[in-house]
């Protein structure tokens, strides 16, 4: 092995990702791989980076993303890059960038991420290849979205879908899964899905058995009926003997405040029959398209972007139906389509769920606009300061973890997600005593403070505040990721 490398972080303090506790040691990058880890003083480097007083760990994977489109048109994901995130899982929430058709009209909440529509993809594959030729500053693993290939292959969404259309979403699927996707996604809460049911997601999954891929969810319903929602995803991801992921787990709405405990003890307890993982943004308020049913309309709501009163975002729902003269609901109809942030959880319950030992963190943020959910900029710091270092709701090895080792392994994502000689050398150095969210509800595009450096597959990408203009990400795909 020479002893002249390509980087070399020096001096730093290791959380591997394994939730080992930390050590002390230099890391040596060689062609996008880590080359050694350990004591490195007679090693020499094209470039040195001067580690001492920081954290060395895995960079981030962010377990759910909306960053499909965002991969090819903001390739340099400052929001991801600043916060420490090397990966992001993109096609969630039933949500994916293909396949579409150019012709097509897309329903919310599948047009918050459209892309131009010369710009689509009509198949999944194309997509994964065009992520390949332009790539972007993080690696990327796609999910291919329910909803969006209902929208594909049917006429009418407020209805379940009849043979022919499930074959064709099944076929698909398929393509997808040859392609490279890891997983399908579904959002039987949203409009274009909730006419779905259980057996049409069975048939339209099927490809994803033979490949074990996973099945990942945002449930049809968060609140009242959050038990049951649970059984269902569990019976889908057992009827496809797969593992499935509960997406952005939470309790929606004032009555159901505390209820955490209850699905929590629920999860834990179908953990020992079947493969199921869940993630977790560490806030109150959850982002979505702007809707109107009875329930979500009770808590605060702000604006985040509204095409036709673009000059709402930002604002309090409340006032702006105030300034109009009008009910709340009468001026959520007038804002759409749109965005907006609904204040419907409870602090114990994000708590709860953030320090239940088998959570990832995901941002579920939403790359639209200049008011987005603060989470889009905040999520990985905010763990990290204000609730491990803050709150000491974990040791800052286990919040690590939950970004890094326990999301790698629950998307299979091979040879990344901790540091070990021979891994993907996706590194991330920032310090654990001031490390912190700067993005709020009023200001929600500050980038992070204590991030110090970023380096995705060996190529420094962040650096001393500011983005080096790096782009090495890559497509992660099913193929790879499964463990010889
Ligand atoms: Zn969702
Ligand atoms: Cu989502």
């Amino acid at each position: 092995m020479s002893n002249h490398h390509d980087l070399l972080i020096r001096g730093g303090t290791v959380v591997d990702g394994t939730k080992a506790p930390r050590f002390d040691a230099d890391l040596a990058i060689d062609n996008g791989r880590i080359a050694a880890i350990g004591d490195l003083a007679g090693a020499t480097a094209k470039r040195v980076i001067d580690a001492r007083g920081r954290i060395v760990a895995p960079g981030f994977i962010d377990s759910h993303t909306h960053d499909d489109q965002a991969l090819l048109s903001q390739p340099a994901l400052p929001f991801k890059v600043s916060q420490g995130v090397t990966t992001v899982v993109a096609g969630n929430c039933g949500i994916s960038a293909a396949p579409l058709r150019a012709d097509m009209e897309l329903p919310m909440p599948l047009a918050l991420i459209d892309a131009p529509k010369h710009a689509r993809h009509a198949t999944f594959g194309s997509y994964l290849d065009a992520l390949r030729a332009q790539p972007a500053s993080v690696n990327v693993a796609a999910m291919v979205g329910h909803s969006t290939l209902r929208a594909l292959v049917m006429a009418d969404l407020d209805r379940p879908a009849n043979d022919a259309e499930i074959a064709a979403m099944r076929a698909h699927v398929d393509e997808a899964m040859r392609s490279g996707a890891i997983g399908l996604s579904t959002g039987t809460f949203y409009p274009p899905a909730a006419h779905a049911t259980t057996e049409e997601i069975i048939e339209v999954g099927r490809p994803l058995s033979a490949r074990k891929a996973l099945y990942v969810t945002h449930m049809r319903d968060e609140a009242d009926r959050v038990i049951e929602a649970l059984e269902e995803t569990f019976r889908i991801g057992r009827a496809l003997d797969v593992p499935v992921v509960v997406s952005h787990h939470k309790v929606q709405n004032a009555p159901n405040h505390g209820r955490s405990g209850e699905t929590l003890a629920l999860i834990q307890r179908q953990m020992q029959q079947q493969c199921i993982g869940l993630d977790c943004y560490p806030y109150t308020a959850g982002s979505t398209m702007i809707r109107t049913d009875r329930g979500m309309l009770d808590a605060r709501i702000l604006i985040a972007s509204s095409e036709p009163h673009p000059e709402m975002a930002g604002r309090d729902l409340k006032d702006i139906a105030a300034q109009w003269g009008v009910s709340g609901t009468e001026a959520a109809q007038r804002l759409q389509p749109g965005s907006a942030i609904y204040f419907t959880m409870d602090e114990t319950d994000v708590r709860r769920i953030l320090a239940f030992e088998q959570t990832m963190i995901g941002s579920d943020g939403i790359p639209l606009g200049d008011k987005p959910h603060p989470r889009l900029w905040g999520t990985f710091p905010r763990v990290l300061g204000h609730y491990c270092r803050e709150l000491a709701l974990f040791p800052l090895e286990t919040a690590v973890w939950k970004m890094t080792g326990l999301t790698a392994r629950t998307f299979g994502l091979h040879q990344r997600g901790a540091l070990q000689v021979g891994h993907h050398a996706d590194v991330v150095i920032f310090d654990a005593a001031t490390v912190r969210d700067t993005a709020d509800y009023a200001q929600p595009m500050r980038p992070a403070q204590g991030i110090e450096s970023v380096i995705v597959n060996g190529a420094l990408t962040w650096h001393d505040g500011a983005h080096t203009g790096a782009r090495a990400g890559q497509v992660i795909t099913r193929g790879e990721a499964r463990r010889a």
